[in-house]
């Protein structure tokens, strides 16, 4: 397959920038491991690239995964619910405004459901399902689009599907568990949130990730000789956002283009984004 499918909008997918990323991965390795995979724009890359057979993708947010297990295992059921939803947005007497707060209430009010959350994915504005402090999504709705066509959704989560099912085990635990299944022979690409705005009102992403807690768990896949590629940050123009890995864990430090920033571009700025990316140094030296 040449064309990569890609479901939904996500905040900091890394959809645009997977070709960059994996362009540093090692031509051979057993599992590609994405302990938190939001969406999963390098493994679905990497399976358009066959670039291995084995995928574990987890996310400590369950509507996320539950929406991409049901995709990857049972497209056709994601898309019929999901039209069901979609489609009720333009009956005669609804305000499809209000319909998105409907459904939002009903996300936050009910058990995961696959179908829902990707509709409200494909009408919230940014992709930015954000949470309150009690643990509600409360982003507004983009109001100038109506969210992906189903039929779009349908042709994009049966290539998911065809490229993954089978091939693909999916977990939504806290991603160091998932470090710990790793062995000798993956390899994990890391992209947690970002430093600095996964915290309070407008949190990012459901739950923040300490940094001194997260460079023990590279330490610990260091000691064990797992190779890792992780995405932390990086800078626009001369701001630089969150504090560089330590130079101790032997990672090497590499920053990608990211575009034009947008922010600075409605500033009357042009600036351009570069993200951090640390391949370890077992995974570097062996290259090199
Ligand atoms: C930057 S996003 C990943 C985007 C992903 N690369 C993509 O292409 O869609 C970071 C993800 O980390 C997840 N996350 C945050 N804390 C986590 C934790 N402790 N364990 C596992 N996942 C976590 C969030 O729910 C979010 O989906």
């Amino acid at each position: 397959m040449s064309k990569v499918p890609h479901l939904v909008q996500y905040q900091g997918s890394k959809r645009i920038l997977a070709p960059k990323i994996t362009a540093y991965f090692p031509t051979r390795f057993n599992r590609l491991i994405e302990p938190f995979c939001g969406t999963g724009a390098l493994t679905i890359y990497s399976a358009t690239k066959s670039l291995c057979k084995k995928y574990i993708l987890n996310d400590i947010n369950t509507q996320i995964v539950d929406m991409i297990d049901e995709c990857i295992n049972n497209p056709e059921k994601l898309y019929e619910e999901y039209k069901s939803i979609w489609e009720k947005q333009f009956l005669e007497g609804v305000d499809k405004i209000d319909y998105y707060y409907k459904m939002r209430d009903k996300f936050n009010e009910a058990e995961s459901i696959p179908a829902l959350t990707l509709f409200i994915l494909a009408r919230v504005a940014k992709g930015a399902i954000r949470y309150n402090s009690s643990g509600k999504m409360n982003q507004i709705c983009d109001k100038r689009r109506n969210g992906t066509k189903p039929e779009t959704i349908k042709n994009n989560a049966f290539d998911i599907s065809h490229l993954l099912k089978g091939k693909t085990t999916l977990y939504s635990m806290d991603y160091r568990e998932i470090l710990k299944m790793a062995q000798k022979g993956d390899l994990i690409y890391m992209d947690p949130p970002y430093q600095g705005v996964a915290h309070g009102l407008s949190s990012r992403y459901l739950y923040s990730l300490p940094f001194d807690e997260f460079v023990k768990s590279l330490e610990y896949l260091n000691a064990r000789g797992i190779d890792y590629i992780v995405s932390y940050d990086g800078k626009t123009g001369d701001k630089t956002f969150g504090k560089d890995l330590p130079e101790y864990l032997g990672c090497k430090h590499i920053l990608i283009e990211a575009g034009r920033s947008s922010q600075a571009t409605l500033n009357g700025k042009k600036a351009y984004t570069l993200e951090s990316l640390y391949i370890s140094e077992k995974l570097w030296k062996r290259d090199a």
